[in-house]
């Protein structure tokens, strides 16, 4: 079954707690949390404190994807804030082995990241240690970019090495996804869909069925 991560990036912090209530009501099974440092990718976010703060709003698996230098600095952090997979980048790890080991030790799912330009060779040492490869669809930093289409071919190549490999790997993807190219990612072999903009932008609910619907 495919998943859908809403991307709280896109919401409305005035009323972020009732924003994800909707989408879990409407059928959304992950909420995506970007966390930016500022020095791994340009912009800054938000961290820890909301995290600890929003994991009350809703049940869903709380996918928190850190865009920041060193993740091993902060792994046991976002695990006592209520982190049910934590996803970072193979490119601001020194050792993704510690990294996916410490996640693990703590009992969370493991996802590890690529952005556009890392090649899927990258990860290839890690796939049998880990339980979500997350293949970016564009640059990280920012919502409301395009889909990146030279992305598809990554997403078929990592469906093709977990597959040849015989692991039950997710793939996820995040950037760009409307209701209109979600179909694009998920030929290509992609299970778990992170969509901001496209959720949040209008009537969250609609949309999520929207995007639910073409989903299946
Ligand atoms: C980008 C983030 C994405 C982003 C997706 O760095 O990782 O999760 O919020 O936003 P949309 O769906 O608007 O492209
Ligand atoms: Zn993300």
């Amino acid at each position: 079954m495919n998943i859908l991560a809403p991307s709280i990036l896109s919401a409305d912090f005035t009323i972020l707690g009732q924003q994800i209530k909707e989408t879990e009501a409407a059928g959304a099974q992950y909420l995506h949390f970007d966390v930016m440092d500022g020095i791994f990718v340009p912009s800054i976010s938000f961290g820890l404190p909301v995290l600890k703060s929003i994991r009350k709003a809703s049940k869903q698996v709380y996918d928190v994807h850190l865009m920041i230098e060193e993740p091993i600095r902060y792994i046991e952090h976002f695990v006592e804030s209520g982190a049910d997979i934590i996803t970072f980048h193979v490119e601001a790890a020194s050792d993704s082995r510690e990294v996916i080991d410490k996640i693990r030790s703590l009992g969370k799912k493991v996802g590890l990241a690529i952005k556009p330009k890392t090649p899927v060779e990258a990860v290839v040492p890690y796939l049998e240690h880990i339980d979500m490869l997350l293949v970016m669809t564009v640059e990280p930093g920012f919502g409301g970019q395009k889909y990146m289409d030279e992305c598809t071919d990554k997403i078929k190549e990592a469906r093709k090495l977990i597959s040849d490999a015989g692991l039950s790997v997710d793939v996820e993807i995040d950037g760009g996804v409307t209701v209109d190219n979600v179909n694009v990612p998920l030929e290509a072999g992609a299970n778990v869909i992170v969509a901001g903009s496209a959720v949040f932008n209008g009537d969250i609910s609609e949309n999520v069925k929207n995007l639910l619907g073409k989903m299946q």
